[in-house]
């Protein structure tokens, strides 16, 4: 297991440019293996989970093949298994997107539950529901699902919850169903739009993406399409708070600023220096940074995935803040590993109070999933002295060449293998 030095005290200056985006990239590469035609999938990020999903494509029997670190070309044109059972299809949570793309293309599929970080309980209900009201038959058996249809008939969903997967996952089944889908109270995430920008290219006939209706009307087969994903909301945000915990002056690149709206609105209400571009946001924070709370919730909501890092920068401004996270019942795990950096933490259900302290202190920590190990290294770049981060495992799923990007601005981190 890997584990990362962190030399703290560091102050990061520079410029840092994001990668693609995790969570659009894992809709839209089991979403290629709908395609009778080969696609191209540009600006992916270079990350663990990508390259697990195209192994699980190359299992499926299709090619996936790298063009360059960034670029990918899918070929199922030929036809793939229906069957996604094997071990790896657990390790990522979100291989349970082929459970819509194969259900689209052949009308059955069976695909392992899926993993991924642990942070509560992670039901799948809405999106075997939303299968099941296109007229599958669904069941969970022996740790796998069976979904299976004679015929898919578009249909109106609402939505009981806002659901980024299930969305997606009803998007994919419905992208092929006899007449219009329309699913209400929907996601309104990049990465729905970013998943529905690229099936509308495959031929797919999507509109309302990025609103809370979507309106699918069936079409009869897709082909293959060049694609570009989006930038990183969520590592560009982690770069922004990297900048303001170390009391840094950074660049954030080849990002879509609309995105970040949530963290810059409250990055400012923090005293940190928000300079906007067209596609980049400077961050300088060179004055006392002020106490803050913050509300977790779906976009254009404060995104959950940026709940750990802003905790680690909270931790050390001055006063008190309050966190309440309204996405996952337990996503405060981490906390345990902040205070031994120093952090003053208290968890009450969905609450978590932080008093701001002067300093954090360097510890041996563990990254307990994705998000909480980069609050890890936030924690680590302030901390006096040099952390030790072990889990990193967790990190390489989500971002791509941690320690360098880190490194080019500045930060002292070297990675251990043991
Ligand atoms: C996605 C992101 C994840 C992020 C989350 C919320 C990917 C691959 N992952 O996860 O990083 O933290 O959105 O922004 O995109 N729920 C149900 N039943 C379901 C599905 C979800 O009750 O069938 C609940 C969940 O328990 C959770 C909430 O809905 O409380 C939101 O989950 P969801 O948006 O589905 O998260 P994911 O798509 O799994």
């Amino acid at each position: 297991m890997d584990k990362l030095i962190v030399q703290g005290r560091k102050r990061l200056v520079g410029e840092v440019s994001i990668s693609g985006a995790k969570n659009a990239a894992v809709a839209v590469i089991p979403a290629a293996v709908m395609a009778e035609g080969v696609s191209t999938l540009e600006n992916l990020p270079y990350i663990e989970d990508v390259r697990s999903l195209c192994h699980t494509i190359e299992k499926l029997g299709g090619t996936c093949e790298y063009i360059d670190r960034h670029t990918l070309r899918i070929d199922c044109d030929g036809g793939i298994d229906h069957r996604a059972t094997f071990e790896e299809v657990q390790k990522i949570r979100a291989s349970y997107y082929f459970l819509g793309a194969l259900l689209a293309r052949y009308k059955k599929a069976e695909v392992a539950m899926p993993g991924g970080c642990n942070f509560g309980t992670r039901p799948i209900d809405l999106h075997l529901k939303g299968f099941r009201a296109l007229g599958a038959t669904v069941e969970e058996r022996d740790g796998m699902v069976h979904a299976y249809a004679e015929r898919l008939i578009g249909t109106s969903i609402y939505m009981d919850q806002v659901s980024v997967g299930a969305t997606i996952n009803i998007m994919l089944a419905a992208t092929m169903a006899e007449g219009t889908t329309t699913i209400e109270n929907a996601a309104k995430e990049p990465h729905v739009v970013d998943t529905a920008n690229y099936l509308n290219m495959m031929g797919a006939n999507i509109k309302g993406a990025g609103t809370d209706v979507i309106r699918i009307k069936g079409v009869e087969k897709l082909h293959g399409a060049q694609y570009a994903i989006i930038p990183d909301q969520i590592e560009a945000g982690t770069y922004m708070i990297a900048a303001a915990i170390t009391g840094g002056d950074v660049l954030v690149k080849n990002i879509i600023p609309k995105h970040m709206d949530s963290l810059t609105a409250k990055l400012d209400e923090m005293n940190v220096t928000i300079e906007e571009h067209d596609d980049s946001i400077r961050v300088t924070a060179n004055r006392p940074l002020h106490c803050a709370n913050v509300k977790t919730m779906s976009y254009p909501g404060f995104p959950t995935d940026l709940q750990p890092q802003i905790a680690a920068l909270l931790s050390v401004c001055q006063g008190n803040s309050m966190i309440t996270e309204n996405v996952w019942d337990n996503r405060y795990q981490y906390m345990d590993e902040l205070r031994k950096m120093g952090a003053k933490v208290t968890i009450e259900g969905r609450l978590a109070r932080i008093e701001g302290v002067e300093r954090l202190k360097a510890a041996c920590v563990n990254a307990t999933d994705l998000r909480a190990g980069a609050a890890m290294i936030l924690a680590a770049l302030a901390a006096e002295g040099e952390s030790v981060i072990g889990g990193v495992k967790y990190i390489d799923r989500g971002y791509e060449d941690v320690e360098h990007k880190f490194n080019t601005l500045g930060a002292q981190i070297t990675r251990i293998q043991e």
